[in-house]
């Protein structure tokens, strides 16, 4: 059965006193359905204490980022068994932001991705297109250049994996893609995957829909068939928000 899942990727946001508030937020909301897991993406430092708040409760948790190599001469990077350290059971690869402001290419998000499960972490790989590429057409143009490298990592590379898809146009602007663009845009990932690399891993794969998910717009988005949850940036940083979309996991 597909997992169905709902992540707060807390970015660049918080300090300690307003992280733990919001942990402790969280876990006062009890009502968290069993069906969905749940997940936690604070800012790396702060692992320690996502750690120890949520050890005993229903939800996991992650880092945004990874450097792909065990250790070494990487000033400032954190390496997979640095985040295994503090139990992290995801890890994001290939966000928006890191391709864009931080100019990460294909192959390194390919070599992250593979680095991620050699660890037996499970990545969650964002992938998605711009409004001009969209505009033009390339949606899928655009999203096959993402999937391919990823192709090439192993034998079944989609297999205990999240992938997360995030149209540009719609990180952090408020403008939702539609369920049904979204929905279509999903099958099409499912398809490719299923026709690529392995149709069971296709089957069961978790794929999240991001991009200004909200406790107003949840609900539709995950009732669509290939919808499996959400990646959620802004309303993740609101225990009572982020607890009403995770509700909408049905
Ligand atoms: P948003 O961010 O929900 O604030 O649009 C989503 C993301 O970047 O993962």
């Amino acid at each position: 059965m597909r997992k169905k899942m709902v992540c707060g990727n807390w970015k660049m946001n918080g300090d300690r006193a307003s992280i733990a508030y919001l942990l402790g937020q969280l876990l006062s909301f009890s009502a968290i359905p069993s069906s969905a897991e749940c997940v936690i993406l604070p800012p790396s430092i702060y692992l320690p204490l996502v750690q120890q708040f949520l050890i005993n409760s229903t939800f996991a948790w992650g880092a945004q980022n990874v450097y792909p190599e065990d250790s070494g001469a990487f000033t400032g990077e954190l390496s997979a068994p640095m985040l295994q350290d503090y139990l992290c059971r995801y890890v994001l690869v290939g966000h928006s932001e890191r391709r864009q402001l931080f100019g990460e290419d294909e192959k390194f998000i390919a070599d992250k991705f593979y680095h991620v499960k050699k660890h037996a972490m499970i990545p969650i790989l964002c992938i998605g297109e711009t409004m001009e590429e969209r505009e033009q057409g390339l949606t899928m143009e655009v999203l096959t250049k993402q999937l391919l490298p990823i192709k090439e990592t192993g034998d079944r590379p989609f297999a205990n994996c999240v992938v997360a898809y995030e149209p540009i146009w719609a990180i952090g602007t408020g403008k939702t893609a539609s369920p049904e663009l979204a929905q279509e845009v999903h099958h099409s990932i499912r398809r490719w995957i299923s026709a690529e690399c392995n149709q069971e891993d296709a089957q069961v794969l978790t794929i999240l829909y991001g991009g200004s998910v909200t406790n107003e717009n949840a609900n539709a988005l995950f009732a669509m068939p290939d919808i499996d949850g959400g990646l959620v940036g802004g309303a993740s940083l609101n225990a009572e928000r982020f607890v009403d979309i995770v509700k909408c996991i049905k």
